[in-house]
């Protein structure tokens, strides 16, 4: 497979459970713009086989290489960014995996148990599939209460979690505050988390999100509408040296995680 046909295949997964981007994307192509995307961000669990390990190696197929690490303590996370060495253009890939052990017992034994359906199935395999893990709308409910990221992540598997515009593509947008300003003409829910606008020139990076959409997923028995991906829109700074940063800032994505949150819009 093509990078092109497995970052379309991704694409279309996303916009079938996030029709708040299928819209906004149409709003921009509408208005003339040519939407290019700066990263697209994954979620999984520390374990050998699908964790960031596994996940770099899968990239590194499509010419990916690390870029940066990063650490977020309270979200219990580490992360990693790649870029593409062949083609530049390409969006970057962000992965965090959750460090699910430092969780509650029996969310421990929940997520084992789940991972131990998943054991030798590549993660080539588990990409393509929808329904990674299977549990029930309670299991989800008490996952909830102690990591919004690990109940998401059983939710709805090893799906794109967002995708984000380059701002700095955009042609007909000075800034980041006049795209917010048209979303929200267009009733669009932006994440407020730590303000509209996450980060500043100072750390050459600003992002905004919108809330995830809501969409009924299946659980063992029965549906439940629940947050599933969100939008995101990064603007990038060029650095003392004139080239554009590429990297993260964590104090920023720490905030752009809780689009996915329940309570934030309510
Ligand atoms: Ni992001």
């Amino acid at each position: 497979m093509k990078l092109e046909e497995l970052l379309d295949f991704f694409w279309n997964d996303y916009i079938s459970i996030t029709p708040i981007a299928k819209s906004i994307h149409q709003l921009l192509e509408e208005r003339g713009e040519t939407i290019y995307n700066d990263h697209v961000a994954f979620r999984t669990l520390a374990v050998p086989g699908i964790g960031l390990e596994a996940f770099s190696s899968f990239f590194k197929e499509f010419g990916y290489e690390v870029k940066g690490q990063y650490d977020f303590e309270i979200k219990k996370l580490n992360a990693i960014h790649l870029e593409n060495i062949e083609n530049p253009k390409m969006p970057k890939i962000f992965i965090s995996e959750l460090r699910y052990r430092e969780l509650s017992d029996s969310s421990v034994s929940l997520i084992e148990r789940e991972i131990s359906k998943i054991r030798g199935i590549s993660l080539a395999d588990l990409i393509s599939k929808k329904d990674v893990f299977n549990i029930s709308s309670s299991e989800y409910e008490s996952l909830l209460k102690e990591s919004e990221y690990a109940a998401w992540l059983c939710a709805l598997g090893f799906r794109a979690n967002h995708f984000t515009v380059l701002v700095n593509e955009l042609k007909s947008f000075k800034n980041l505050e006049e795209l917010n300003a048209l979303l929200q003409r267009n009733h669009v829910p932006l994440n407020t988390s730590g303000g509209l606008i996450k980060g500043s020139p100072n750390v050459y990076l600003e992002q905004s999100s919108t809330m995830a959409s809501r969409v009924k997923v299946n659980f063992s028995d029965k549906e439940l509408l629940v947050p599933t991906c969100y939008y995101e829109f990064a603007l990038r700074y060029s650095m003392s040296n004139g080239e554009l940063y590429q990297g993260f800032v964590t104090d920023s994505a720490d905030k752009i995680f809780e689009s996915t949150n329940h309570e934030l819009d309510k």
